[in-house]
């Protein structure tokens, strides 16, 4: 069976391994007559001839799903979701949303009922906002174990957005590029985490956390529909 298999390399492609189980088929069809005496080795030819046959065309069967299947991913960026849901005696509400650009990962959130200002905005390190005051989150999500700072810096935590900005009616809408968020990259992916906003603004300099105080609201990040 080793020659089989050296036969039938990737490289073939389909057509090439249909002309190799047609060329192995005339070889082994040619033991017909060179052993017609001997019945039982004759079976045993057919036999062979059939599993090759088979294995042959099972080959063909799976290069030619492969080849396909690149062909029929939908090219469109991967993007993620966070909604947000406030914590206990919180009111606001919003969405957060993560997309794949060529220069990193665009962040959208829109986000009604805050105070006027400017409130503390990260990604945490788990997605558990199951707690009353979204302790459950955990830290700031650091992979790469730096110091807390402001999204423009080369040395932050991953999840460093900065702050979101509130107008007079409570509302705020963000939208920028982050070059360390990442949605792909396992280390750095945000997928799976969460996404809090604080009562206070984010100093981006104060440690651990830029002292921006309580979470009023958590949101896990998932999964969105990429297109
Ligand atoms: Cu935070
Ligand atoms: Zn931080």
């Amino acid at each position: 069976m080793n020659g089989v298999q050296s036969t039938a390399r990737p490289s073939f492609g389909s057509f090439g391994l249909r002309l190799a189980a047609y060329s192995l088929e005339s070889k082994v069809a040619g033991c017909d007559w060179t052993s017609r005496a001997m019945r039982n080795r004759n079976a045993n030819m057919n036999s062979f001839r059939a599993s090759l046959i088979g294995l042959t065309f099972l080959l063909s069967v799976g290069f030619t799903a492969q080849a396909q299947t690149p062909a029929e991913k939908p090219s469109a960026p991967l993007k993620a979701v966070a909604v947000l849901h406030p914590t206990g005696g919180n009111k606001l509400s919003g969405t957060v949303t993560f997309t794949e650009v060529a220069d990193g990962v665009q962040v959208q959130a829109e986000i009604t009922g805050l105070t006027p200002g400017n409130h503390g905005f990260h990604v945490h390190e788990f997605g558990d906002c199951s707690a009353a005051d979204a302790s459950s989150a955990g830290a700031h999500f650091n992979p790469t174990d730096k110091p807390h700072a402001g999204p423009d810096a080369t040395e932050r935590h991953v999840g460093d957005m900065g702050n979101v900005e509130a107008d007079a009616s409570g509302k705020a809408n963000l939208e920028y590029v982050d070059h360390q968020i990442s949605l792909t990259n396992d280390r750095q992916s945000v997928i799976g985490r969460s996404v809090v906003v604080h009562a206070k603004a984010d100093d981006m300099k104060s440690q651990p956390a830029g002292d921006s105080g309580a979470r009023i609201a958590c949101g896990v990040i998932g999964r969105a529909k990429n297109q």
